[in-house]
């Protein structure tokens, strides 16, 4: 038997009717979109994509009758940002970002910088938090962009979002969200936030398929930034130039169609259940790990303290230890799956002080329970006193 305690890798399992809709679309529907001859079949299939869209300007856009276009699809976040960071900055310009970032985020940012864009990143506390009075400094100093990590897939560290927003919009800077660990699990909403891009990924809390992602667009941000790739788009098709109007503008090429049909099913499936149910489950996970983890000798929680904000993803080492060891013999010895390493993020590891070791992470889902937790918290003492 395994236990699979990597949820901020991918959520596993995923709730039933995410392979069912799969399954359904390929076996039973399977047209492509845009790019038939109006058949039953075709019409299922746009009506598949326009589903995804308007359920998700819902989800994660917070308008009630949001303008499905400005939902593009993507295959990942790192996509969506790649997106936005080579859509929108040009040479001469200013990022802004967080020393919390992941390598999604940073590494085009890294990219941009060497083209002549100038990036500040703002240094985090260790306890993976950044200030807003050092935000607000770097953006009243001239910014054109700045892009923020909302929870760290290391430490868990829940920034204050709704602060960090409010200082932007003050500088009149358009923030991009890095939602990758909290949509579908934090109630977030990009017109609440005024966010001018809102990036998530599929298959993490939002419970869907690995292969898709998307952005949310504030309309006039959106008109600011060029098509990372063109391509056929199923519209306007005697135009030799990539089309402006959205949704098109963003999406070339064939989307993947059995993925979209997937992640309609699993916002549907958190609708049903409840955001604050699922939260609230993942939260007592959570405590109930760090508690038992604070009592295991030698070894160190990273980030937060007790109380602070933040997400059930907790990064720890024990001293002696070497965390890809730990993870071999959890894995090998008690069937418990985690992640150790630097979580494609050595920026957060630095701010936290642990570059280049890393750590060993343990991420609780939904589908976990308080066994699972316990079985984790006895092998782990048990490999803490071998
Ligand atoms: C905070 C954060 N941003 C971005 C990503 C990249 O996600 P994806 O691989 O789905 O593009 C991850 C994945 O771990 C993440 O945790």
């Amino acid at each position: 038997m395994s236990i699979y305690l990597n949820n901020a890798a991918t959520t596993w399992p995923k709730p039933e009717t995410v392979p069912k809709s799969i399954y359904d679309f390929i076996v039973n529907r399977g047209a492509n979109v845009a790019r038939g001859s109006a058949s039953v079949r075709d019409i299922q299939s746009l009506d598949n994509v326009f589903s995804c869209r308007q359920k998700l300007a819902e989800f994660l856009g917070g308008y009630e009758k949001c303008d499905p276009r400005f939902i593009t699809l993507t295959s990942n976040i790192t996509e969506s940002i790649n997106i936005v960071v080579k859509g929108f900055l040009r040479p001469g310009m200013k990022a802004v970002t967080s020393s919390m970032e992941h390598n999604s985020v940073l590494r085009p940012l890294r990219r941009a910088e060497t083209e002549g864009v100038a990036l500040e990143i703002i240094p985090c506390s260790l306890k993976g938090y950044m200030d807003p009075a050092l935000l607000k400094k770097a953006v009243s100093d001239g910014a054109d962009i700045a892009i923020i990590n909302h929870c760290s897939n290391v430490s868990g560290s829940l920034q204050n979002i709704w602060d960090i927003a409010e200082v932007c919009r003050e500088s009149n800077v358009p923030i991009v969200v890095d939602c990758a660990q909290t949509a579908g699990i934090v109630k977030i909403s990009a017109k609440d936030l005024g966010a001018a891009a809102l990036c998530f990924t599929g298959h993490k809390g939002l419970f869907g398929p690995q292969g898709t992602g998307g952005i949310v667009w504030d309309p006039d941000f959106a008109k600011k930034c060029s098509p990372l790739i063109e391509g056929g788009t199923g519209s306007v098709s005697h135009e030799e130039y990539q089309p402006v109007q959205m949704p098109d503008k963003f999406e070339a090429g064939t989307p993947n169609l059995p993925g979209i049909a997937g992640l309609l099913a699993s916002v549907e499936w958190i609708e049903n259940e409840g955001i604050e149910k699922i939260r609230k489950h993942e939260d007592n996970l959570g405590r109930m790990l760090e508690e038992g983890l604070r009592k295991i000798d030698n070894l160190r929680i990273i980030g937060p303290g007790e109380g602070d904000p933040r997400l059930p993803v907790y990064s720890f080492n024990i001293k002696g230890k070497d965390n890809a060891r730990l993870a071999r013999d959890l894995s090998d010895i008690y069937g418990i799956e985690t992640r150790p390493g630097l979580h494609c993020a050595p920026l957060a590891h630095r701010t936290l002080g642990t570059f280049p070791e890393g750590a060993l992470r343990i991420s609780p889902g939904y589908f976990n329970t308080a066994d699972d937790i316990r079985h984790a918290l006895n092998a782990l003492t048990e490999l803490a006193k071998n």
